[in-house]
């Protein structure tokens, strides 16, 4: 697999989470729980599911990124895309299937424990507090911390200079990818060691998206693993270094993104030729 976390120059990890304390013996009932290290990073592992008591959505879907690398999961509407980032996020009740983030099964956490284990979510609707200002957004983001978190804004501002500019005004006055960045800034403070981001590029201009997955690269340089959901399947295959396309709830084509836009099933089928 291309990108490993050297290869990527990953040295500067001062915004991923790695103060967690290791060596901890006693697991609750319903806590992560170790297993094989061995492993990739994060692993959503055969997951098979749907929304309450209705049918299944996911059928045996399996994605996972390892770390510092951008996995992206493209497929056509309804194909269950948002589905499996909430089933990851643990937001669905999988009927089969387990969730492994670093080393740990944490397929029976709440998502607000995941947030506490290293995940940041980036949902596909209502992703920023509108009335609220930028900065409270950040702030809001942060609300599972104990820690100063002034560092942590510091690297969102240095990330996204316009958000600084623009820290006292509404969330809801900025365009549409000034807002994304306040979604994603706003997940970036809970110093996650995976961003999820669903269609983190949907509205925006061309320009405005080549911008925002610029900074998404630059966020997985960090060591931050990324997993991301894109309508803009081309652009987005282009910066990852695994892709899934998911049609149904099922896996239909898993590679790495080149190979996926070398691929001339995937591009007649779901690249426009
Ligand atoms: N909250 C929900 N309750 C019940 N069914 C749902 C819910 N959300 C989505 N679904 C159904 O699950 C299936 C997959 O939807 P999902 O939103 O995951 O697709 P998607 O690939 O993200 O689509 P899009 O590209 O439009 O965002 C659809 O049939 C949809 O109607
Ligand atoms: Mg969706």
């Amino acid at each position: 697999m291309s990108g490993d976390y050297d290869g990527r120059g990953n040295r500067d990890r001062s915004i991923t989470k790695d103060d967690r304390p290791v060596g901890r013996t006693h697991y609750a009932e319903g806590a992560a729980r170790p297993v094989a290290p061995d492993g990739p990073f994060l692993i959503g592992d055969g997951m098979t599911g749907g929304y309450g008591r209705g049918a299944d959505i996911l059928h045996d879907c399996t994605l996972s990124v390892e770390k510092g690398e951008i996995a992206v999961i493209v497929g056509p509407n309804g194909a269950g895309k948002s589905t499996a980032m909430k089933a990851v996020f643990g937001m669905l009740d999988l009927r089969e299937g387990a969730v492994r983030l670093d080393g740990q099964d944490i397929t029976s956490l709440s998502p607000q424990a995941r947030v506490a284990e290293g995940m940041g979510f980036v949902p596909q609707t209502s992703n920023v507090f509108t009335s609220l200002t930028v900065e409270e957004n950040l702030e809001m983001g942060a609300f599972l911390r104990q820690d100063d978190i002034s560092e942590t804004m510091a690297q969102v501002y240095d990330l996204f200079p316009v958000l600084k500019d623009k820290r006292r005004q509404p969330a809801g006055e900025l365009s549409g990818g000034q807002r994304q960045q306040v979604a994603v800034g706003r997940a970036l403070m809970t110093k996650p060691k995976l961003l999820m981001l669903d269609e983190p590029t949907a509205g925006v201009s061309p320009i405005v998206m080549d911008e925002l997955f610029d900074r998404i690269i630059e966020v997985a340089r960090t060591g931050i693993s990324i997993l991301m959901v894109e309508q803009n399947a081309r652009q987005a295959l282009e910066i990852a270094d695994r892709g899934y396309v998911l049609v149904q709830g099922r896996n239909a084509f898993t590679d790495t993104g080149q190979a996926l836009l070398a691929d001339p099933q995937v591009r007649r089928s779901f690249l426009g030729g």
